[in-house]
């Protein structure tokens, strides 16, 4: 069951995202340009502070998937692409390997292929302890994803029912673990008081992981073989609404944001570290190039998006990424009415 319903997830997560041009968020977000701004290119710095790390770029291979044949395939691919590129990584989630250790190869492939490279494993927000500091030895990883899925797991008929405890269960693991942990979504955004919330129980790292993109309501929807479950399909706000609710959180320097959730473009990722995220991820937009394109194609698209990152931080007059909070941005539609709304600055 838990196989055929991971391939599941990459058939249909594929299947969205094969519109890739499709309105979000992002739209609104518009930069001022200044015709004599312009920074030289080859003084852009692309590395990026991420909790008290330095990593490479400010662009990353959000956790996907893990736990079948084909997903160990991959798994596999996307080390390569982790290595070949420099961009850091996350695997899907290893709750397959405490069912069935077999499964664990299919998960340690990705830093197989990428020894040198930044490995985050994943797990959910039920792990124990025990589970957590395995996985982390199993990847030999750099860091722990921890999701939190509540929509997700509404709408699966087989999906957790219990989620109170999850607090709790997190801050337990972040102070047993000496690498950083990960708070994601999976699609679903986040606000300001979560995130606050999070840094209270010790979790440096967040990624607000919003809406716009995958849509997890959507997909186990279409795979609910009861009844129709599709009135959730529009929950929750995007990576956009969750970094503006956020970022005064951020500021406060305990904790830092990590942007995902329907980032389609370079200009897309460069929004988001506009708006204080620390560093942006793709999911499903780079497994539809993957399965659709191959390997290589992934590899060259990876290879644009950061060049692309150089050119526009270049553009807004910046050297670093962190600069790019400084940038001039003109919030609009939809999202300018959310702030107003929320009576976010
Ligand atoms: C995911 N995502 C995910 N997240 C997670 O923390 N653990 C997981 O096991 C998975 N599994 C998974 C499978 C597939 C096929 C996809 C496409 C995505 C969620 C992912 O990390 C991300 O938060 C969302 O997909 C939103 O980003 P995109 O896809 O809009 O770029």
């Amino acid at each position: 069951m838990s196989s055929d319903r991971k391939d599941d997830h990459v058939r249909l997560a594929t299947e969205q995202n094969r519109d890739r041009h499709r309105p979000n968020d992002f739209d609104d977000i518009r930069f001022v340009h200044h015709a004599i701004g312009a920074a030289d290119l080859d003084t852009v710095s692309l590395s990026t502070r991420v909790g008290s790390d330095e990593w490479p770029l400010p662009l990353y291979i959000n956790g996907m998937t893990g736990g079948s044949e084909s997903t160990a395939i991959i798994n596999r691919d996307l080390g390569v692409v982790a290595r070949e590129t420099g961009v850091p990584i996350a695997t899907g989630s290893m709750s397959p390997v405490f069912k069935d250790a077999s499964t664990s190869p299919g998960f340690r492939v990705i830093r197989d292929e990428n020894p040198d490279g930044i490995v985050l494993a994943n797990l959910s927000a039920n792990a124990s302890v025990e589970q957590a500091l395995e996985a982390v030895r199993i990847m030999r990883a750099d860091g722990l994803q921890i999701h939190i899925n509540s929509v997700q797991e509404i709408v699966m008929p087989e999906g957790d029912r219990a989620f109170s405890h999850w607090p709790e269960n997190i801050a337990r693991i972040a102070d047993a673990l000496d690498v950083p942990v990960v708070v994601k979504e999976v699609g679903f955004g986040m606000t300001g008081a979560t995130v606050a919330r999070l840094a209270s129980l010790g979790v440096g790292v967040v990624d607000v992981s919003g809406r716009g993109g995958t849509n997890f309501a959507a997909i186990e929807n279409s795979r609910r073989t009861g009844s129709d479950f599709s009135i959730l399909s529009e929950w929750g706000q995007s990576a956009v609404a969750s970094l503006l609710d956020a970022r005064d959180v951020a500021d406060d320097g305990n904790v830092s944001l990590l942007a995902s959730g329907g980032v389609r473009t370079p200009l897309d990722a460069v929004r988001a570290l506009a708006l204080g995220a620390s560093a942006v991820g793709v999911a499903g937009g780079f497994l539809r190039i993957l399965r659709d394109d191959g390997i290589d194609a992934l590899i060259a698209e990876i290879i644009r998006w950061t060049e692309q990152i150089r050119s526009i931080t270049a553009l807004l007059g910046k050297t670093t990424t962190s600069e790019l909070t400084t940038s001039d941005v003109v919030i609009q539609g939809g999202v300018r009415d959310y702030c107003l709304a929320r009576d976010i600055d």
